[in-house]
């Protein structure tokens, strides 16, 4: 089943519940939250107190997306405030394995997440440990960001080495994702689209979702047609 991850970044935060309850009702499967230091990534944005306000007013599964350095200090925080799945970048840890393990002490599902050019190869030890693999297909930073051409072919090897590893991990991506790739990247392996401007860009969030919905279960359908 294609689940969809709508990102806060690029919401109206005046008016956050009410986006929130709109993409829930349309459909959503989880809220994607992004956390930025200002060091791993040039950009700033959210910590543990505003997932403890988008856990009042959602029972969604919470995503935290954490691009952060020494993401370890954290983990509890984020846990406690409420997130339900929490994913690191391998850069920003000396340890992964041991940062995946503090995320599911925490409760929480562990995910581990590739940028652009960040080889699987990092990920091929971690792979059995992980509930997820998010694959950025931006440079992590920023929302709005043109989706990166190569990204479904490493997809498609990130699916290869998931089954030759017997791992039962699911496949996110994240970055430029919207109704005319969501069927690309849905067949080349991804599970879960994360999608913030192609959602909260609109006036109409729950419209949006649900026509990303319509464009990435198309890929579902052929695929399945394909597989009879
Ligand atoms: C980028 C973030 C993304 C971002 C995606 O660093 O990880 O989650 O919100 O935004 P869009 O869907 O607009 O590319
Ligand atoms: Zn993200």
């Amino acid at each position: 089943m294609i689940e969809i991850a709508p990102s806060i970044l690029s919401a109206d935060f005046t008016r956050l519940g009410e986006q929130i309850s709109a993409v829930e009702q349309a459909g959503a499967s989880y809220i994607h939250v992004d956390v930025m230091d200002g060091h791993f990534v040039p950009n700033l944005t959210v910590g543990p107190f505003i997932v403890e306000w988008v856990r009042k007013t959602t029972t969604l599964p919470i995503d935290a997306h954490l691009m952060i350095e020494n993401p370890d200090n954290f983990i509890a925080a984020f846990a406690k405030a409420g997130a339900n799945l929490i994913s690191v970048h391998p850069e920003a840890t000396y340890h992964l394995n041991r940062t995946l393990a503090l995320i599911r002490q925490a409760g929480c599902r562990a995910g581990v997440v590739l940028n652009p050019a960040t080889p699987l190869a990092l990920i091929e030890e971690v792979i059995r440990d992980v509930d997820y693999v998010l694959v950025m297909s931006v440079n992590p930073g920023f929302g709005g960001q043109k989706f990166i051409e190569s990204t479904p072919d490493k997809l498609r090897r990130l699916r290869e080495l998931i089954a030759i590893k017997g791992s039962k991990a699911r496949i996110e991506i994240d970055g430029g994702i919207g109704p005319e790739n969501a069927a690309e990247v849905v067949a080349a392996g991804a599970d879960i689209l994360v999608a913030g401007s192609s959602v909260f860009g609109y006036p109409d969030p729950g419209g949006a979702l649900r026509r990303l919905i319509m464009a990435a279960e198309t890929a579902s359908n052929q695929g399945s047609m394909l597989r009879v």
